[in-house]
């Protein structure tokens, strides 16, 4: 018997024929590894449509070859991810093989901060925002400083702020870890132990924070520094700013895993640690000489999103996320490296959009009034035309027990964000879905809204 495919072969067979990505890609462009939800297809879509071929070799996020040539963003992820411990789980290695074009590249997988960007998608947002080598961003809530590492490696000159000292810190650290001489580091890997008891020692001794101290640094941080600089405890060859701020960001790393987990030792950790952190610079400044990557200017600063030290139409784009509401208490995450700091967390408290409040209704009044002078703020200090990307999901589970009404009912963040973009001049061009994965918590969306500056 004729099969029915035989009789009506033309148009099924050519349905068939091509999949989804074949009718959004020419056939030069492959795709990464492990593209496959709709969002980074669509962003994929878009650096496909807006970068020329030499462009996508050089800033594209999503493709690994264009015709014959690979692209620098496959070749810097490539080979070994990361280097773990022999007695890390499988779950763990799975997690970094699964996340190497994502997450496992640069600096960024330095420091398990919370809520921190995939930085895959930073860099196709960025390519997406008409953003180019020379151009500017800002993030006024950087986090973990994702935009910046991302922004410094294409080209794009940068600027992050975060009211929080630790924040500031962290940035700082992973930015200058981009191009951190290497020697040094193999030093300090010889001596984990003594790296480990000198910054035992100098906490927590740094007494009040007193606002912004030299070279950028809060008061607090500043003088642990400082003190740990002079110390004749360590090498000397350990003691230049950029060397030492690196060794305290793995020390805070091993003591919140210590906190987390009794496993192992503080001592063991650390060292198992600070092995991961000189593999991931060793490998990034490898990839760095061999491309020929020429890291842009890039600063992060402490400072409030809601008074932002910049001048009005300063930045070619924007990229942030903020807190989500109330959902993550920043600085109770971050509380062993704040005290450490000698920061003083009631004081910083007040600054912290989402935390700011007595009572969760408290907060959420705050949140919505917070996030009208954040929006304003980055439409004062945004070219006109240019585009203000903010990635939001909502805690509709607290806010709905919060005022009584079921959770499907609750206005979304992004909704709010909306609202506050339009009464600024800032209108929505795209609204792309991201559904949030692998987390034991009950939200499942986030939106990437791209806002542009009206002329
Ligand atoms: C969702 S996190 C950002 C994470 C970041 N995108 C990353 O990749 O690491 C939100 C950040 O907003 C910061 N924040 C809260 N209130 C702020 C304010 N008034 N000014 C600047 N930053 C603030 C918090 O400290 C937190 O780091």
């Amino acid at each position: 018997m004729e099969s029915v495919l035989s009789t009506t072969a033309s148009p099924i067979a050519s349905t068939l024929g091509k999949g989804i990505r074949e009718q959004l890609f020419r056939p030069e462009l492959v795709l990464l590894p492990q593209v496959n939800e709709v969002y980074e297809l669509e962003l994929a879509f878009y650096e496909s449509q807006l970068l020329s071929e030499e462009e996508l070799i050089r800033n594209g996020a999503y493709f690994a070859r264009v015709g014959d040539s690979f692209t620098r963003h496959f070749l810097i992820c490539s080979g070994k991810p990361v280097k773990l411990p022999d007695y890390s789980s499988s779950r763990l290695r799975a997690f970094f093989k699964t996340n190497q074009f994502k997450t496992g590249y640069a600096t960024h997988g330095l420091f398990p901060y919370r809520g921190k960007f995939h930085p895959q998608m930073i860099k196709g947002l960025l390519n997406a925002m008409g953003l180019r080598p020379d151009d500017s961003v800002l993030d006024p809530m950087m986090g973990s400083g994702t935009v910046l590492i991302e922004a410094s490696q294409m080209g794009i000159t940068s600027a992050g702020l975060d009211s929080s000292p630790f924040c500031r810190f962290m940035a700082s650290a992973k930015l200058s870890a981009l191009s951190l001489s290497c020697d040094p580091l193999q030093e300090a890997l010889k001596h984990p132990e003594v790296v480990f008891k000198h910054f035992q020692k100098l906490s927590p001794s740094a007494g009040p924070d007193k606002g912004n101290g030299k070279d950028g640094y809060s008061a607090s941080l500043f003088s642990v520094a400082e003190k740990g600089r002079s110390s004749g405890k360590i090498p000397d060859l350990l003691k230049p700013a950029r060397i030492h701020d690196f060794l305290l960001l793995a020390y805070l790393d091993s003591a919140g895993y210590a906190l987390r987990s009794t496993r192992k030792s503080p001592e063991e950790q650390f060292a198992a640690i600070l092995e991961r952190y000189v593999f991931v610079v060793e490998k990034f400044q490898k990839a760095a000489a061999a491309f020929g990557i020429d890291l842009a200017k890039a600063e992060a600063l402490e400072g409030d999103a809601r008074a932002m030290p910049f001048e009005d139409e300063s930045f070619d784009g924007i990229v942030f996320s903020p807190p989500y509401s109330f959902a993550i208490d920043y600085l109770e995450n971050d509380l062993h490296h704040l005290n450490y700091m000698g920061t003083d967390v009631t004081a910083l408290r007040e600054k912290m959009v989402g935390l700011r409040g007595k009572t969760k209704k408290q907060k959420y009044e705050n949140y919505n009034s917070d996030m009208a002078l954040v929006i304003r703020e980055c439409s004062r200090v945004l070219k006109p035309g240019r585009i203000c990307s903010i990635v939001v999901g909502t805690n509709n589970n607290q806010i709905g027990n919060l005022l009584g009404i079921p959770p499907e009912e609750v206005r979304g963040i992004d909704d709010l964000l909306l609202q506050l973009g339009s009464e600024s001049g800032l209108k929505l061009v795209r609204r792309i879905e991201r559904q949030i994965v692998g987390m034991a918590n009950t939200m499942r969306t986030e939106f990437i809204l791209m806002l542009a500056k009206q002329d």
